[in-house]
């Protein structure tokens, strides 16, 4: 079978990071662009954080476009340096990329390759969702012309991670994720639900740097603030591999279990702005709009992702 064509809209981030990571460890996904947005941290760093991630990989063949640097209506917005350090990537202190952009924003790139090829695309948003909203506003052939989408955000048994309600990705910009939601797409959504049960622990990451390389070192130091945050506020040594896990819905649908959905989003703004909430008793007779992931066996997650990194990390050894 041909590799799942996609590309990945993100705010990287240390584990948007390892999500690229992930994408070029796995034949059955070829990765064919970035675009940028604002959320973990400004989109002038998340574009850098991209741009220097694939020559990390080195995969600067692959197009990065700058998207937005602000959310449709919530405040300036960003998760903070707590969580991925002060350039987004943690510790990782890759140099300055020589690479650049391409010359169309972020909404334009992604206008243009869907309709370039209708049914082709599967765009995976993993950041606010504002670039997506504003290429549904802005073309309205392109909900049609997108594959599918499979989201990283929402919270919908679980608690939120940025409020007690709302998760981070969706609460940076609810009414973009409003727009996205009912865009008639077909939507799989990967929520904090399942991503808290893939905690990638201190000791996979020393697992992994057994293997002497760039990669192998940039994931521990990318990771090492991440996992401090974890430790400090949330009470566990390991860390979330929320972004990462997306791609399992390519590389590895059977370690999920899906429902239908109809799940909307609070875009008032009362304190629980940007929940998502799904209709379970079907009280609103509208039909589902996406298959929602529920459950995962996470530690059969994080085995495939060690294996795959530990894979990269030979074949870009020191
Ligand atoms: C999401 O928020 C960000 O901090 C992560 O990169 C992930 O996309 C998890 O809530
Ligand atoms: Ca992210």
């Amino acid at each position: 079978m041909s590799p799942t064509r996609i590309i990945i809209d993100t705010d990287p981030g240390v584990d948007d990071a390892l999500t690229f990571l992930l994408a070029l460890a796995s034949p059955e996904i070829k990765l064919e662009a970035l675009t940028t947005v604002h959320g973990n941290t400004n989109v002038e760093n998340t574009t850098r954080n991209a741009l220097a991630v694939l020559e990390l990989l080195n995969a600067s063949h692959i197009s990065v476009a700058k998207g937005t640097a602000l959310s449709l209506h919530m405040p300036v917005h960003i998760s903070g340096d707590a969580v991925h350090g002060l350039s987004g990537i943690g510790n990782s202190n890759l140099p300055e990329p020589k690479s650049k952009p391409v010359d169309l924003h972020a909404i334009d790139y992604l206008i243009e390759r869907a309709l370039a090829e209708p049914g082709e695309i599967t765009l995976f948003p993993i950041g606010p969702m504002t670039n997506v909203a504003l290429a549904i506003r802005k073309e309205p052939r392109f909900a049609k012309a997108v594959k599918e989408l499979v989201i990283m955000g929402g919270a919908i048994r679980s608690g939120g991670n940025i409020t007690p309600a709302a998760e981070f990705n969706i609460h940076a910009d609810p009414h973009a994720a409003h727009i996205v939601f009912h865009s008639g797409i077909p939507i799989t959504l990967i929520p904090l639900d399942v991503t808290y049960k893939c905690l990638l622990l201190p000791e996979d990451v020393e697992r992994l740097n057994k293997i002497s390389s760039p990669i192998s070192r940039f994931v521990r130091d990318a990771i090492s603030i991440y996992m401090d945050f974890y430790k400090q506020y949330e009470g566990f040594k390991g860390c979330a591999l929320h972004d990462p896990l997306t791609l399992a819905v390519i590389i590895a649908p059977e370690l999920f279990t899906f429902e239908n959905h109809y799940v909307d989003v609070d875009t008032s703004s009362g304190i629980s702005t940007g929940k998502t909430l799904a209709d379970f008793m079907k009280v609103s007779k509208k039909p589902a709009n996406m298959k929602v992931a529920l459950d995962v066996r996470g530690r059969d997650f994080v085995e495939l992702f060690l294996e795959r990194m530990e894979t990269l990390s030979r074949s870009i050894s020191d």
